[in-house]
């Protein structure tokens, strides 16, 4: 379980968390919604430990994460792992490389053995083969198309079977199509691992695919978090947009010469 309490963040005169509060319950997959530039990574690179806040907590199973430094806080996010915004791939190496690289960092989470580079290899494989990129072993990243590198960004995930997933923005910038297949991927990874998933997303489609509850983040905190169908009803004009977006002909969104 994850528990964040009144946490705040500034970057110079931009105050970004301010007061954020929230609750992920251990096995659920809880999707955060939100404007642009509200916050939504900066509040992820939290909860890997890579950002600090000004003030506030954040406790992973108990532990305080936001106070640990070096091996420490190495160990105690050990179980997570985060899809960043954007893939994050390593340049300088292969897709295979990239895929296989925290498994060679820290061997096998479950039983804490260092692995071989066949088990490594057989591994990524199987992890490419899932996200649909069979045969990239020995591209460069820059070799891939954005929706390419956003799988290999999702493969290296899957393949480390963490117990914490985190996924920054996993369906922007697919085709519909291959969005579907990763909304379905998180779906069966969620359940195959037990994991606790926190996906951060613009898409509605996809947060209404994936997730047991549903938050907006807004004005630096989190406004409302429930289950899918009382967070649609909720009287917001973020969320009557997004209600729009899912329930009307887009051409009826097109504002008239009135408006
Ligand atoms: N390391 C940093 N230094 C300074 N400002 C930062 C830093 N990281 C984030 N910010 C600022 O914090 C704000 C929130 O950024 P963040 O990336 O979390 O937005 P977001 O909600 O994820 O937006 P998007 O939906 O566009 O990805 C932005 O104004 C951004 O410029
Ligand atoms: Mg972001």
């Amino acid at each position: 379980m994850i528990v964040i309490k009144d946490l705040w963040k500034r970057f110079g005169k931009n105050q970004v968390l301010q007061g954020l509060t929230l609750d992920v319950q251990t096995g659920e997959t809880l999707t955060i919604l939100g404007r642009s530039g509200v916050g939504k990574s900066v509040l992820l690179k939290h909860i890997i430990g890579i950002t600090p806040p000004d003030s506030g907590s954040i406790e992973v199973d108990g532990v305080r994460v936001d106070t640990l430094k070096g091996q420490a806080l190495y160990h105690a996010t050990m179980q997570m792992g985060m899809l960043f915004q954007g893939a994050a791939l390593f340049d300088s190496l292969t897709v295979a490389q990239n895929t296989g690289f925290f498994l060679a960092q820290n061997g096998d989470l479950e039983t804490g053995k260092k692995l071989s580079q066949s088990e490594i290899d057989d591994r990524v494989d199987h992890a490419l083969e899932i996200v649909g990129l069979a045969g990239t072993q020995n591209q460069m990243p820059a070799d891939l198309s954005g929706g390419m590198r956003k799988r290999a960004g999702l493969a290296r995930l899957i393949v480390y079977r963490p117990k914490y997933l985190l996924y920054d923005e996993p369906t922007t910038g697919l085709d519909p199509i291959t969005a579907m297949q990763i909304n379905e991927l998180i779906v069966k990874t969620q359940e195959e691992l037990k994991a606790t998933s926190i996906v951060v997303t613009h898409d509605i489609v996809s947060a209404l695919y994936v997730s047991d509850r549903l938050a907006l983040h807004n004005e630096g905190k989190i406004a409302y978090v429930d289950t899918p169908e009382p967070f649609l009803e909720i009287d917001d004009p973020i969320i009557a947009f997004l209600r729009k977006q899912i329930s009307q002909d887009p051409r009826s969104l097109r504002r008239t010469k009135n408006d």
